[in-house]
């Protein structure tokens, strides 16, 4: 598709901008959003930038009914020089296609949503919050609105890019939580979605979510769901731990979502020279490890949170603390500089914005 093909319609009115010291994760939106439909007829088409607004469906259209959909989650920030930086926005557009994919929803132009991203993005860039650790949060997401009962790929579809602005996604900032491992509710198999970005996945884990708040934990473990043994992610995000100054995490299965920031911590720990192992890592390899005292720190990975470090973790009713329940050096670190390159305050060693 080409890029003359961007519609923009501006708002006439301005909406008053949030207060940035009272933000919540994605409670407030800005003034424009990016549309473009699909039919099976004509392909992608009618790219356009509209003032942010509710849309009208169909009650039958078929992602009320069977949830062919898909998302994605990557952030802009404003650096002290008044730049414009997005963090990988590659990376998020090849897995959109890959969730589509999994979905039977036809892939875009990813070059092209990128393009009409960044425009969407300049004219609503007074919404991108200066602060340090605020960003703008972006959520492009796919829905089938084709009005159909049967039980079949959509022959339309809508592509949606909305933009909230952010603070830390935990109230609290960077502090350890308290994790639940699950051992009742499974978030995926290999073969079933788990590796794609869609809205089933979110809705299937709010059960587990529940019942772990209830007991005072802020997120669960997820192990596999055959023998429940294995350890998978942790809530929305991707694990990792220091074992003996090597840092672990789950190898892709099959099951698991291929994060992007599990991907940069990845990449930023090798540039450090530390070891990294991506490989299949038990609950009882961890307890047992930690008994040894070689289980150093853990953390969760996710665009929304960065990272998330746990301080406890809790396997029937088997409590290891980590850290002593603090936020561990290399979690720090990495925090310190991903959040630092993204907002153009570290060097991009990696070149990873753009
Ligand atoms: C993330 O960690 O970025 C997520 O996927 C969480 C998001 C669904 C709010």
């Amino acid at each position: 598709m080409s890029v003359e093909k961007l519609q923009i319609t501006l708002s006439e009115f301005k909406k008053a901008k949030p207060d940035v010291d009272h933000l919540e994760f994605g409670t407030q939106f800005t003034d424009h959003m990016f549309v473009m439909d699909y039919s099976s007829e004509t392909g992608w088409h009618d790219a356009r930038i509209v003032p942010y607004q509710p849309i009208t469906l169909d009650p039958a259209c078929m992602v009320f009914h069977y949830g062919q959909t898909v998302f994605e989650g990557l952030k802009a920030y404003l650096t002290a020089d008044g730049e414009v930086l997005l963090f990988r926005p590659e990376k998020n557009m090849a897995r959109l296609n890959q969730s589509n994919e999994r979905l039977c929803i036809p892939p875009v132009n990813e070059e092209f949503v990128i393009y009409a991203l960044k425009r969407l993005i300049q004219i609503d860039r007074e919404w991108i919050p200066a602060k340090e650790e605020m960003s703008l949060y972006i959520r492009p997401f796919v829905i089938s609105t084709e009005p159909y009962l049967g039980v079949a790929p959509s022959k339309h579809f809508k592509l949606i890019i909305i933009m909230s602005p952010v603070g830390s996604y935990y109230k609290s900032g960077v502090n350890p939580v308290k994790i639940l491992v699950e051992n009742d509710y499974v978030r995926a198999v290999a073969g079933g979605t788990g590796t794609a970005k869609t809205g089933g996945n979110y809705a299937a884990s709010l059960k587990a979510q529940e019942v772990a708040a209830a007991k005072g934990y802020s997120q669960v473990l997820w192990l596999d769901g055959i023998e429940k043994n294995y350890i998978e992610e942790v809530g929305s995000m991707n694990i990792f731990f220091i074992i003996d100054g090597e840092a672990v995490t789950p190898a892709l299965n099959g099951s698991i979502l291929e994060g992007v920031t599990r991907n940069s911590v990845i990449q930023l720990l090798k540039h450090w020279d530390i070891p990294v192992s991506e490989r299949r890592i038990s609950i009882k390899e961890i307890f047992e490890l930690h008994e040894e005292g070689k289980v150093t720190e853990a953390f969760g990975t996710g665009t929304a949170a960065v990272i998330s470090p746990v301080g406890e973790l809790n396997w029937k009713d088997k409590t290891i603390v980590l850290n002593g329940g603090k936020t561990g050096e290399i979690s720090q670190k990495l925090y310190t500089t991903i959040t630092g390159i993204q907002k153009g305050s570290l060097p991009d060693v990696l070149e990873w914005t753009q």
